[in-house]
């Protein structure tokens, strides 16, 4: 009798809105911060509306700031006529008169720094922001984006790539990616946000609004429906795969068969004497004769034998 475990470790049914597949568009600043709520230093303040007066006392960041996305939407008037500096930073003209670090951008919470930069980034990718993990773990958007300066390949990273900036807080997806079996991070072929969105609210900040629908984006021969449907594989590739990386091959959880033996017993299999040989814990493996685990379209393909 050949027996079978589902093992209860292995449920996960994600759920979540999927994410809006628009391009990203940025919206004229529409949303009206109210500035004294986030810091009441604000109070009273009105709008220099002026760069070159900030930039009398702040060379320095004016020069930088001038070779980023936002000084060119500024002189293309992409921007809102709040200012150049005080789009971020808030009416400053109290700080002209009496400088000082009272309006410091350290000063507001992650909430209200994301509400700066929402002004005019609402939507898109960042639908879920408010409802997401990073937010809630007190991670900003300047917590990954550098804006005074243009430090990254693209898209304002505090760290040149993707994956360093990642790797500033998440080192065992770096320890992960070093190992044998693991997705071309390293090679530069992806990065981190080819399978996430740090900006998103969706288990494990997936793209999309499931572990599988982001890995059959790229993989699409596994997507399915087959006519004969592994169970796990349904559920998620993460039942068998380690999205990063892997010691054992084809970034799999367990060294075959050892994999398969979480929910399949061996002993009573079919002819087992003759198996033996190569699917016995010490062989090479169940997926040598079921070759179809991700799932068959072969009308006797209901063992995954072809
Ligand atoms: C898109 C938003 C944004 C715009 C526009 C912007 N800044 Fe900033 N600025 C920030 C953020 C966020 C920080 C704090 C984090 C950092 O340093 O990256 C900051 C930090 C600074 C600092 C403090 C640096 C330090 O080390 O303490 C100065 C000074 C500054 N900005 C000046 C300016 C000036 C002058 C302009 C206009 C030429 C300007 N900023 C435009 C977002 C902005
Ligand atoms: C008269 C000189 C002067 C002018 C003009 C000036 N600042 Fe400052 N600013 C300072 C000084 C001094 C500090 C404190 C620096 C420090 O402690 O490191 C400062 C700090 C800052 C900081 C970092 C701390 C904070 O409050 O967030 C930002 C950002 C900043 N200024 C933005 C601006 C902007 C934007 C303008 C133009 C509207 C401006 N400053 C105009 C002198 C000036
Ligand atoms: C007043 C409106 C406004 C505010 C506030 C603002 N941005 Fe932007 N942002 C823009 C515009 C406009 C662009 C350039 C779009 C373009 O080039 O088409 C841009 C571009 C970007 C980009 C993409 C750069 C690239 O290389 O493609 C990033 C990342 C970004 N902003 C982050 C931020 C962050 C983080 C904040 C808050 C600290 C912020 N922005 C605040 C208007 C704004
Ligand atoms: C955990 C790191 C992280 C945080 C926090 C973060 N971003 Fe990003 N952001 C990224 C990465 C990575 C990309 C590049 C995404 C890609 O390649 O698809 C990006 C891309 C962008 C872009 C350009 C592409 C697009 O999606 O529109 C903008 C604008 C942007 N971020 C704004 C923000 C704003 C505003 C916040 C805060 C509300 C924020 N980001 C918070 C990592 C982050
Ligand atoms: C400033 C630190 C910081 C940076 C930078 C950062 N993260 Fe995070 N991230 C966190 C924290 C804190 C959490 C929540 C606690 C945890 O799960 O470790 C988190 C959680 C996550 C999660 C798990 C969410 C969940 O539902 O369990 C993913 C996935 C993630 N981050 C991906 C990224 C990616 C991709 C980048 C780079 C684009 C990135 N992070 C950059 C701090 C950061
Ligand atoms: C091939 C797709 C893929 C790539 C590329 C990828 N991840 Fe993930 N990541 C996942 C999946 C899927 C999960 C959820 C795993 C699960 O459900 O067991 C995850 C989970 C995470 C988590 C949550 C903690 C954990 O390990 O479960 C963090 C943090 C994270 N990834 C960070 C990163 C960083 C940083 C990078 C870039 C170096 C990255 N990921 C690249 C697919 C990917
Ligand atoms: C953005 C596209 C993309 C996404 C999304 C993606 N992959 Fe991959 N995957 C790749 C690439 C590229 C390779 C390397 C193929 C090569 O080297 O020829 C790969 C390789 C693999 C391998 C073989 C690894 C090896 O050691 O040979 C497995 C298994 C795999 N992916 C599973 C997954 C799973 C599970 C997910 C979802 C968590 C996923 N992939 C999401 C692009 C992707
Ligand atoms: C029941 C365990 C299991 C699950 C769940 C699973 N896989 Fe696999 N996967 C394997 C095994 C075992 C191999 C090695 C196959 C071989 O050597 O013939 C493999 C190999 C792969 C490969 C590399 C070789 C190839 O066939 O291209 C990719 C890509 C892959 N899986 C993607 C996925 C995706 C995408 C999902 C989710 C839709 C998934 N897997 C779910 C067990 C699983
Ligand atoms: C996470 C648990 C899990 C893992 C790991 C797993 N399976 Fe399965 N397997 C199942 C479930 C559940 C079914 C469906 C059982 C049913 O329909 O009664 C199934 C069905 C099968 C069937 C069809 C059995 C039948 O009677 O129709 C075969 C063959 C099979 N698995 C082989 C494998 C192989 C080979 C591996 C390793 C590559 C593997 N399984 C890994 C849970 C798993
Ligand atoms: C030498 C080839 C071979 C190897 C190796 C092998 N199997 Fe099978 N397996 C078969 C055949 C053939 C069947 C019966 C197919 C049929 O009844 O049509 C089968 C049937 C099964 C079934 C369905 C049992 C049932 O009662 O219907 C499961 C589950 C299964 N194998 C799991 C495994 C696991 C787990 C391993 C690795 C430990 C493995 N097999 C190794 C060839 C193999």
């Amino acid at each position: 009798m050949f027996v079978r475990r589902w093992m209860a470790g292995c449920s996960a049914v994600f759920v979540g809105a999927l994410l809006g597949s628009t391009p990203w568009e940025v919206r004229a600043a529409t949303q009206q911060i109210d500035w004294a709520a986030l810091n009441p230093a604000f109070e009273a303040a009105t709008f220099v509306n002026d760069a070159r007066v900030c930039g009398a006392c702040h060379e320095d960041a004016l020069r930088a700031f001038g070779d980023t996305p936002h000084a060119r939407a500024f002189r293309v008037g992409k921007m809102p006529a709040q200012g150049e500096c005080e789009s971020c930073h808030g009416p400053r003209s109290k700080h002209v008169e009496n400088p000082g670090r009272e309006l410091a951008w350290a000063k507001l919470s992650a909430a209200q720094q994301s509400t700066v930069c929402m002004q005019c980034h609402e939507g898109g990718a960042r639908m879920g922001w408010k409802g997401g993990a990073h937010l809630s773990s007190g991670v900003s958007c300047s917590s990954c984006h550098s804006v005074m300066a243009e430090r990254s390949e693209r898209v304002l990273l505090v760290r040149p790539r993707v994956e360093e900036t990642c790797y500033t807080c998440h080192g065992e997806a770096r320890a992960q990616m070093s190992k044998s079996s693991h997705h071309p991070v390293r090679e530069g072929r992806m990065d981190c946000a080819s399978c996430h969105n740090a900006h998103g609210s969706t288990p494990s900040l997936m793209r999309t609004a499931t572990v599988n629908e982001t890995c059959v984006s790229c993989h699409a021969e596994k997507r399915g429906p087959f006519l004969w449907e592994h169970a796990p594989v349904r559920e998620s590739c993460a039942n068998c795969h380690e999205p990063h990386g892997s010691s054992n091959r084809n970034l799999l959880t367990r060294k075959d068969p050892f994999l398969c033996l979480q929910c399949h017993s061996y002993g009573g299999h079919v002819n087992l004497p003759r198996y033996n040989r190569v699917s016995s814990p010490y062989g090479s493996g169940c997926v040598n004769c079921h070759v179809t685990t991700h799932g068959s379209n072969h009308p006797s393909g209901a063992k995954q034998t072809r």
